[in-house]
């Protein structure tokens, strides 16, 4: 028996998005905007909405179900909840999710804040739990639902979705690689002030920082591994538009090698990771790792022994250069079918819908108020009552 630890890593993986959205083309439509700005300028065609009853809980809750129903649950001992549209001040949104899914009680759930890179924290720690304590395992969850102001330049890249990851030692599906390059600098590109539903931005300079933060990463990364970019066969990045990645992918390119990447290199290196991405919107946290699903659901070829690249950006700012390979048989454990249907069973809504669907929140006042079902997954959001919120599973729901 060798002395090296074992690898760690994503064992498997699922995700979850609203059951409505609204296609770009009709936003653009309201805002006499040339839709090819969204699809094309964005790389955006469709926005996820969530409804009242679904939240960072349930759709984190929805994702995780097809990973933890078959499992002894007794052997998740730690539940990490990433997140930037928690539920509760106090309360992590994780504990919401460890009753809804009938986790063990001996377990540690705590919540992760720091924009969109919590869940890459969350996951490099479940990994050192894991190394750690080898025959247990961890549930990673990323969850997010994001908002702008209505009619402002953030509109169109608003979406939600959440992707759930079970975390163990001799991983199904990527073994995470213990190098990275990181970079953290107070900077105000993006935030969200606790009296605000609505993030504020200033996008320029928010997507200057991504860029030149993609970089920085690398080069950290690059020195610590010795590894050059023909290294990497495959990258997922954070996705707060798909051309966002697009663009940053071409800048580092062009900035590590001197020359320009052609178009075909660069799709060759991301166009997978983008699919789910461009049909749901932003999903903060969870989008890095959705792009994850997307590569792996998407790609034709066998991806096995394959080393991925991610760059996590989290505004602010926190970012991370970091690395998997891909282990042999995944295609077996993955959930790209039930992806597919989950995309495809969703309901397009006009642009009165989404705006009245946009102006409702959960009431404050403190009163009992249920929530009419709306297009959900697994779970919902019943109602609140005295400012605690009620969740409940869906009878008859397919997963
Ligand atoms: N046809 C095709 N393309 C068009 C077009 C048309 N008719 N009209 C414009 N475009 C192109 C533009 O040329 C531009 O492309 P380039 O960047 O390649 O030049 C693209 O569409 C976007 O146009 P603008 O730059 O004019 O768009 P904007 O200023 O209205 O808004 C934005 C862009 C600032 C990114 C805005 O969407 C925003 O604020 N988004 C939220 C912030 C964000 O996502 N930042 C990303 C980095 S921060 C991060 O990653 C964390 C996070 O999750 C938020």
């Amino acid at each position: 028996m060798s002395g090296l630890p074992p690898p760690v890593g994503i064992d498997q993986l699922s995700f979850c998005t609203a059951g409505s959205f609204l296609d770009l083309k009709t936003l653009a439509h309201a805002r006499e905007i040339d839709w090819h700005k969204y699809y094309d300028g964005l790389g955006q065609e469709k926005m996820a909405v969530p409804a009242l009853d679904q939240d960072t809980v349930t759709l984190a809750a929805s994702a995780a179900l097809p990973l933890v129903q078959h499992l002894n649950k007794n052997h998740i001992e730690l539940v990490l909840f990433a997140t930037e549209s928690a539920v509760d001040q106090s309360k992590s949104a994780g504990l919401f999710v460890h009753g809804l899914l009938d986790l063990s009680s001996n377990c540690r759930v705590v919540e992760f804040k720091q924009a969109c890179y919590s869940g890459t924290a969350a996951l490099r720690f479940a990994c050192m739990f894991v190394a750690g304590c080898p025959n247990k395992k961890a549930l990673v969850l990323t969850s997010d639902i994001a908002r702008y102001p209505l009619g402002s330049p953030g509109e169109p890249t608003q979406g939600c979705g959440a992707v759930a990851m079970l975390v163990t030692a001799h991983p199904r599906i990527l073994a995470l690689e213990p190098e990275s390059g990181l970079h953290a600098q107070d900077v105000m590109d993006f935030w969200r002030p606790h009296y605000r539903q609505e993030a504020v931005v200033d996008g320029k300079y928010s997507a200057h920082m991504y860029m030149s933060t993609a970089l920085a990463c690398w080069e950290r990364y690059a020195a610590a591994t010795g590894r050059s970019l023909e290294a990497i066969d495959k990258f997922c990045y954070h996705l707060p538009f798909t051309r966002m990645a697009c663009k940053a992918h071409a800048h580092l390119l062009k900035n590590v090698r001197g020359c320009e990447p052609t178009a075909a290199e660069v799709n060759r290196h991301i166009k997978n990771s983008l699919h789910y991405g461009r049909v749901t919107g932003n999903s903060y946290t969870a989008s890095i790792f959705q792009g994850l699903a997307s590569l792996l659901d998407h790609t034709q070829e066998d991806l096995a022994a394959k080393r991925i690249g991610f760059f996590s950006y989290g505004s602010g700012c926190t970012a991370e250069f970091f690395s998997g390979i891909v282990q042999e048989g995944y295609g077996l454990h993955l959930f790209s079918k039930q992806h597919g249907e989950l995309l495809a069973h969703r309901t397009e809504l006009d642009y009165e819908q989404y705006k009245a669907m946009f102006t409702r929140c959960v009431p404050t006042d403190g009163g009992i108020h249920t929530f009419p079902q709306g297009h959900t997954g697994p779970f919902r959001l019943a109602g609140i009552r005295e400012h605690k919120r009620i969740y409940e599973r869906v009878q008859n729901s397919p997963a």
